[in-house]
C-alpha cells in the first residue's frame, strides 16, 4: 500500500434523532484507507457499518468530525460538490445490484457518465474492457432480467469501476448471492484491486467475504475494536470468525 490515503475518517461520529431518544451509530471513529488496499468491515448488525460506508461516500453527513474523500475535507464543500466528488471519485456496489431495468448491461455501465453529463462513446472502449473484465463480453446487450444475479452484480461492478474512482464502495456485495458466484465476485474484486491499482472498501458480514481483503476493520457498537490483516496478523477465515464470535457474544 502507498502511503497516500485516499479516505480518511477523522473522529466521525453520527447521530440519528428518533423523536427524544438520540441514536448514536458512531463514536470518534478514526479510520484510513491507502491507494490500492482492499479493506473490509465487519461487525455485528447495528454495529454501524453501512451508516460508515454512507458518511465515507458523501451519501451522508457526519455529525461531529472529519471525512476527508481523494484529499477534499467533505464539511468544507456544498451539496453540489459533494454530489461531484461522489460522481466522479467514488463508485458504489450494492446488495441488490440496483440496476435500471430497462437499461442493456452496457447501457447501465455507461450510466454514470450520462449521470455526469459526459458523453459515453469516448468511453466506448472502457465500457468494452470492463465488460471483458467482468468476463460478460457477450452479454452487453442483455437486460437485467436477462441476466443472472452473479452477472448482475459483475455489471454492477463493472458500472461502478466505469469512472476510475478514487475508491469503490460495497455494501454486502455477496449478500444475495449462492456462495459459487459470491467467489466469483470476491475473486473479481481482489482481482480487480491488484491489475486495476482500485482501492476497494467492502462491507460484509460473512467471515469468507473479508478474508480476501488485505485487511479487515471490526467495528462494534459504533466504534473500531479490531483489526486483522496488519503488522503480521493474519486474516484467515479462522482468524476473523473468532474475533467476530467474540463480539458478537
Ligand atoms: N436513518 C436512521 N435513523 C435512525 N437510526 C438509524 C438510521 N440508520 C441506522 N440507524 C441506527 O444506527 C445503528 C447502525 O446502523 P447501520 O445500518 O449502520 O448498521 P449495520 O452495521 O450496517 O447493520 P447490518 O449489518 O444489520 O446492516 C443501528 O442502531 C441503527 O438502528
Ligand atoms: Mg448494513
Amino acid at each position: 500500500m502507498n502511503e497516500e490515503a485516499v479516505l480518511r475518517a477523522e473522529q466521525v461520529t453520527k447521530t440519528y434523532q428518533m423523536g427524544h431518544v438520540e441514536v448514536c451509530a458512531l463514536r470518534t471513529v478514526d479510520f484510513a484507507v491507502g491507494r490500492g488496499e482492499f479493506v473490509a468491515i465487519m461487525g455485528p448488525s447495528g454495529s454501524g457499518k453501512s451508516t460508515l460506508l454512507h458518511l465515507l461516500g458523501g451519501l451522508d453527513q457526519a455529525s461531529a468530525g472529519e471525512i476527508t474523500l481523494a484529499g477534499q475535507p467533505l464539511s468544507q464543500l456544498s451539496d453540489d460538490e459533494i454530489t461531484a466528488v461522489r460522481r466522479r471519485k467514488v463508485g458504489f456496489i450494492f446488495q441488490f445490484y440496483n440496476l435500471l431495468p430497462t437499461l442493456s448491461a452496457e447501457e447501465n455501465i455507461a450510466l454514470p457518465l450520462v449521470i455526469d453529463g459526459q458523453s459515453v462513446l469516448p468511453h466506448a472502449e472502457r465500457i468494452r474492457t470492463l465488460l471483458d473484465l467482468v468476463g460478460l463480453t457477450d452479454r452487453g446487450g442483455h437486460r437485467p432480467d436477462q441476466l443472472s444475479g452473479g452477472q448482475q452484480q459483475r455489471v454492477a461492478i463493472a458500472r461502478a469501476f466505469i469512472n476510475q474512482p478514487e475508491i469503490v464502495l460495497a455494501d454486502e456485495p455477496t449478500g444475495n448471492l449462492d456462495s459459487r458466484s459470491g467467489t466469483a465476485i470476491l475473486e473479481l474484486l481482489q482481482r480487480t484491486c491488484r491489475e486495476m491499482q482500485a482501492t476497494i472498501l467492502m462491507v460484509t458480514h460473512d467471515a469468507r467475504a473479508a478474508s480476501y481483503a488485505d485487511r479487515v476493520v471490526f467495528l462494534k457498537d459504533g466504534e473500531i475494536v479490531h483489526h486483522l490483516g496488519q503488522n503480521g496478523q493474519g486474516n484467515s477465515i479462522q482468524a476473523i470468525m473468532e474475533v467476530m464470535a467474540g463480539l458478537e457474544a
